[in-house]
């Protein structure tokens, strides 16, 4: 999607076709800084630290890491090593272990000589691959925005997302993010919800990229949605996904199922947008089989933001002495879910669902 009007993706290989880079979101919406990852280590740092995230990025970035790697090390012990450093960035994104596998399956059985070039294109294809996807999955999304456009005669469109499911979370269009691009650039007349989601304040790249789109949004606090539904400002959620089970149980960001319990006592529809690679087929109980990630407390003790002299500026918001925790997300139960937009169509939250629209997997 634009920047200032010019297209980007959220990753791009350099010129040099030896290093790749990547757009460093710790630095968003304040500052825009490009970044270059010249090594395996450098492509996990960014994994852990955040300066690339979302599920379908995270597994892109991952897999650049692979051919990294490979022009450091393409040794059978240096695949391993490769595979077990990125693998451990972070855990709940499903993403990266099916990066990391595909990359690896399609190494396993070359010389060494050649594995570079190869992990290079294979990370290539995954990025193409999830603009592809990402642009279907817009289109089925899209029609759930019309219908709500024409029940409301022409009447604005409101959509609640929470965190950060755009373009910058994917390698291009986003997953929650994609429908509401192409309503809005199908002349439909959408609003967005976006919320701030403490801690790490996703939201706000949310909103830049909105904002940088020309897409008509409004910044709330994560508190507010519940109101907002009440009083029926809020016409369908639609948030991303790191990782769905075969049974459509869906992990996402800290918050998200709350949302989901009060779209549920309000009748508003919620769904979430997923490329196939976030479906675990290996598991059927979010609460209990999904890794949750847990981070450092400090994200939840401090907030970054410009100061009134224009400085950027980390403030403690939390009184000495307290502890804070910091679980990253949370699952919310399938039977919350009216429905998975996928590049395939749109499931029910159900493994028959599923299974209908991914028979070759379920
Ligand atoms: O911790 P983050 O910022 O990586 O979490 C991102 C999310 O929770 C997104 O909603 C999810 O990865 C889907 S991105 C298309």
């Amino acid at each position: 999607m634009k920047i200032d009007g010019k297209p980007y993706r959220s990753i791009w290989p350099h010129a040099d076709g030896r290093t790749v880079e990547i757009i460093d979101q710790t630095r968003l919406p304040h500052e825009f800084a490009v970044l270059r990852l010249a090594t395996m280590v450098e492509a996990a740092h960014a994994i852990r630290v955040m300066q690339v995230r979302g599920a379908p990025l995270i597994g892109a970035t991952a897999a650049y890491g692979v051919a990294l790697a490979m022009r450091e090390d393409p040794s059978d012990a240096g695949l391993a090593r490769a595979l077990d450093i990125l693998g451990k960035t972070r855990p709940t994104a499903v993403n990266l272990r099916w990066a990391l596998a595909r990359v690896g399956a399609c190494l396993g059985n070359l010389e060494a000589a050649g594995r570079a070039a190869r992990a290079w294109a294979e990370a290539a294809a995954i990025c193409d691959q999830d603009v592809a996807i990402n642009r279907a999955i817009g289109e089925h999304g899209l029609g759930l925005i019309r219908d709500i456009a024409a029940r409301k005669q022409g009447g604005r469109v409101n959509v609640l997302t929470h965190c950060n499911a755009g373009w910058l979370a994917t390698v291009d269009w986003g997953t929650a993010t994609a429908p509401i691009y192409l309503a809005h650039e199908a002349g439909i007349d959408v609003h967005v919800w976006v919320d701030e989601t403490r801690p790490r304040v996703q939201g706000a790249l949310t909103a830049w990229e909105l904002g940088q789109h020309g897409v008509p949004h409004t910044f709330i606090a994560d508190n507010a949605g519940g109101h907002l539904m009440q009083h029926g400002e809020v016409d369908i959620v639609i948030t991303g996904t790191d990782r769905v089970t075969a049974d459509g149980d869906v992990a996402n960001k800290i918050g998200t199922y709350l949302k989901a319990l009060a779209a549920h006592d309000n009748g508003v529809p919620f769904y979430v947008a997923l490329p196939s690679p976030t479906i675990d087929w290996s598991v059927r109980d979010g609460l209990r089989e999904i890794p949750i990630e847990e981070r450092a407390a400090a994200e939840v003790e401090t907030v970054t933001g410009r100061g009134v002299d224009g400085r950027l500026a980390t403030v403690t918001v939390t009184p000495q002495g307290s502890t804070a925790a910091n679980p990253a997300f949370d699952v919310t139960p399938a039977r919350l879910v009216t429905g998975l937009i996928t590049e395939r169509g749109i499931a029910r939250a159900t493994p028959e669902g599923l299974g209908a629209l991914f028979p070759e997997s379920a």
